[in-house]
């Protein structure tokens, strides 16, 4: 193998599965099949024991190297940082050549949120698609080395494409739950091209999510989504690879979309790991942004700023979901997520923040991305719309380092896309004007296509007017 150190991966069997809570704090092995804390029900994360902080410039350089490296660890933007990750070199990996995906500057995304600079991390540029696979690399790998057979997730879309394809890796079966008519038709079309079994349910994310749990329970199936404490360890990578690109100068904010909230507590652990290891010497401050109509933990959040000073920054006990979760963001609807006690530490650990945006926020704020080149889905737009925000509000100020992370490409949804530039996204309810035809709830960027008729000089005249 080529490794730029001549020394082993330190094995990571000293590794545990633990309850975050504080007050219970119970420990399980690394290969027990569990998903929640056996003694409390709470979230579990994976305790890994991390590399001395002597090691930090050798890691750096390490990690570095191994990018130009062409064994297939290396070649993955998530088993590139292994030393942090709890698998040892007998781990059979499964990858699909994951992560070392693209930091982008945005500087129209910049002037459009009050910005003088804006970067963009653009997790759409993974094998699926979606920031799912950082995690679905570790997880199919925990899953394969416990021998499990079948594994299965409830998903809006992005889990189970990346989910399916990494199945399909390791020859494993692959279920998948959806909501019948909320998955948009690429996202549905990669699950099926991957091989899984597609079950569609009636009803909405919230109650797959909860027969999935249930399903989980049988000791052959082993569950995909981000309650999965060895997905969060895949994704946390992320937050490695960003302050590489970053030369490990540490962003003032980082911005992220959330939905089940997995992503947001994999920043989290990612950061707070970093700075364990000396290799950052504070936390960016971490926040998260959810959709109007599916903002469950911007509601907790709210209403904890508004408690007295010292009660601001314990965590509460319970999340009030959002019944009926609405979107056109199908990636992010989602009322009752299942990771909201671990991001919300990471919230407030960092002193971030955690609101909401509208409907045409996200769809204006997309299209821009998509004067910058770059082109994400509608949840990955909720972190410019959330930054334009944020700035207005004097939370983050215009000259600080702010990075936000696309976590979807901008074909996985083009049906929103098309809409949006002609004009017939349903935005909000309609206040066309009876005179003028006026539509305020209609994208502030659109660009539909125009006919021309078929001649050099009508083109020509099409170019002009547009110039003008
Ligand atoms: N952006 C995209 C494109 C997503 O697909 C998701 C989640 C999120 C953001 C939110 O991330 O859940 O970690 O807070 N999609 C999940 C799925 C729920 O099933 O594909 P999160």
């Amino acid at each position: 193998m080529m490794d730029a150190s001549p020394r082993s991966v330190p094995s990571s069997s000293a590794a545990v599965q633990r309850c975050i809570r504080a007050w219970c704090g119970a420990s399980f092995g690394i290969r027990e099949r569990i998903y929640v804390c056996r003694n409390c029900g709470g979230p579990l994360e994976i305790a890994v024991p991390l590399p001395s902080a002597s090691e930090t410039v050798a890691l750096r350089a390490r990690w570095r190297a191994r990018a130009g490296s062409l064994d297939p660890r290396d070649r993955s933007g998530v088993w590139r940082f292994r030393e942090v990750l709890p698998f040892g070199d007998e781990a059979p990996i499964v990858t699909l050549a994951e992560g070392n995906t693209p930091l982008y500057d945005a500087p129209r995304c910049a002037r459009y949120s009050g910005l003088d600079a804006l970067r963009l991390k653009h997790q759409g540029c993974n094998p699926t698609g979606s920031f799912k696979d950082t995690g679905m690399t570790t997880c199919v790998t925990q899953a394969a080395l416990l021998g499990a057979r079948t594994v299965v997730c409830a998903s809006t879309g992005n889990t189970s494409a990346s989910l399916a394809a990494y199945a399909a890796r390791a020859g494993l079966q692959c279920a998948i739950l959806l909501p019948r008519g909320q998955i948009t038709s690429s996202k549905l079309a990669q699950s099926m091209d991957y091989g899984a079994i597609v079950c569609e349910i009636d009803g909405n994310f919230d109650d797959c999510m909860r027969l999935i749990r249930e399903i989980a329970e049988d000791p052959s199936i082993y569950l995909a989504n981000s309650i999965n404490p060895f997905r969060i360890e895949g994704q946390k990578t992320v937050a490695f690879e960003l302050m590489e690109q970053c030369e490990w100068r540490v962003p003032d904010h980082v911005v992220v979309p959330g939905g089940n909230m997995g992503n947001s507590s994999a920043f989290g652990k990612g950061f707070e790991e970093m700075r364990q290891l000396g290799l950052i010497d504070r936390l960016p401050k971490l926040s998260v942004i959810q959709a109007e109509g599916a903002g469950p933990l911007a509601r907790l959040f709210g209403n904890l700023q508004a408690e007295p000073k010292s009660d601001r920054t314990s965590i509460p006990e319970e999340l009030t979901p959002v019944e009926n979760p609405q979107t056109l963001a199908t990636a992010i609807k989602i009322g009752s997520p299942v990771s909201w006690e671990k991001a919300l530490r990471s919230v407030i650990g960092s002193h971030g923040q955690v609101i909401t945006v509208s409907e045409k926020e996200i769809a204006d704020s997309k299209a821009m991305i998509g004067r910058d080149g770059i082109g994400c889905e509608p949840a990955s737009a909720t972190t410019v719309a959330g930054i334009r925000k944020l700035v207005a509000a004097h939370f983050i100020r215009r000259d600080e380092l702010v990075a936000a992370v696309l976590t979807g490409h901008l074909l996985k949804d083009p049906d929103y896309v098309s809409q949006y530039h002609r004009g017939t996204l349903p935005l909000g309810p309609d206040t066309r004007d009876r005179k003028t035809g006026e539509q305020p709830n209609i994208g502030a960027f659109r660009n539909a296509p125009v006919q021309v008729a078929a001649s050099k000089n009508a083109i020509l005249d099409q170019l002009r007017r547009a110039n003008s």
